[in-house]
């Protein structure tokens, strides 16, 4: 099994949202996620799948982490419910983290069954959109813990504002074949 984290954060404070919403704007970070994760499963936490698109997203398998076994999926035959986030610990193929920040910290601070393997770490440099009302929602532990357990195996990549990094565990062993399909999503110029 391989856990993989990915997000977009605001450089500086680590801000991934505000309410329920992104506070920029990225064509090319939007398509760097697809070609990411599609074909792949992906865990979002109900706060996030609630922000998709009529709550789905093509191509993808989605867990759905929610304390409410009864909660309502919109797609009953690609998406799941999961109640309980330690099945992650023994569970069977790859998982791309998506949030929210709930989501990220819950994985990074379950232990080392549960902190991700790899982590793709974009950054975004520009202004917030200020009109945006809501809580700030910020991601500070897990980057923490990024820049003490982990270590840097990417060259920056940077495009639209947006600085990308691969990072892995240190004295951990990862899958070659997924940093391969890593690398190239990232490189990938669609
Ligand atoms: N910039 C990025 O890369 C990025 C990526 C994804 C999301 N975001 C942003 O992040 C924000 C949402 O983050 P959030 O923290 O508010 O919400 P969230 O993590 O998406 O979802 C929170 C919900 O997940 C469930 N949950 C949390 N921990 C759980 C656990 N251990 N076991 C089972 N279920 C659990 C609970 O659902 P129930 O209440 O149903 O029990 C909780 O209310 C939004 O602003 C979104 O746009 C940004």
């Amino acid at each position: 099994m391989t856990k993989i984290a990915v997000w977009c954060r605001h450089q500086g404070d680590n801000v991934i949202g505000i309410g329920p919403n992104i506070p920029w704007h990225i064509p090319s970070d939007f398509k760097r996620f697809r070609r990411l994760t599609e074909g792949q499963t992906l865990i979002a936490g109900q706060t996030t799948y609630e922000s998709f698109p009529n709550r789905t997203l093509p191509n993808r398998k989605i867990l759905v982490l929610t304390f409410n076994p009864d909660y309502e999926l919109s797609d009953t035959e690609n998406h799941q419910v999961i109640t309980d986030i330690k099945y992650f610990k023994e569970a069977e193929g790859n998982f791309y983290i998506s949030g929210g920040a709930s989501i990220y910290k819950a994985f990074f601070a379950g232990g080392s069954k549960l902190m991700p393997d790899i982590i793709v770490d974009s950054m975004y440099c520009g202004k917030i959109n200020p009109d945006l009302k809501g809580v700030p929602v910020d991601i500070s532990p897990c980057i923490e813990s990024m820049n003490k357990n982990y270590r840097q195996i990417s060259q920056d990549y940077e495009l639209d504002n947006v600085i990308t990094t691969v990072h892995i565990r240190k004295g951990e062993f990862v899958d070659q074949d997924v940093l391969k399909h890593i690398i190239e999503s990232i490189e990938a110029k669609d």
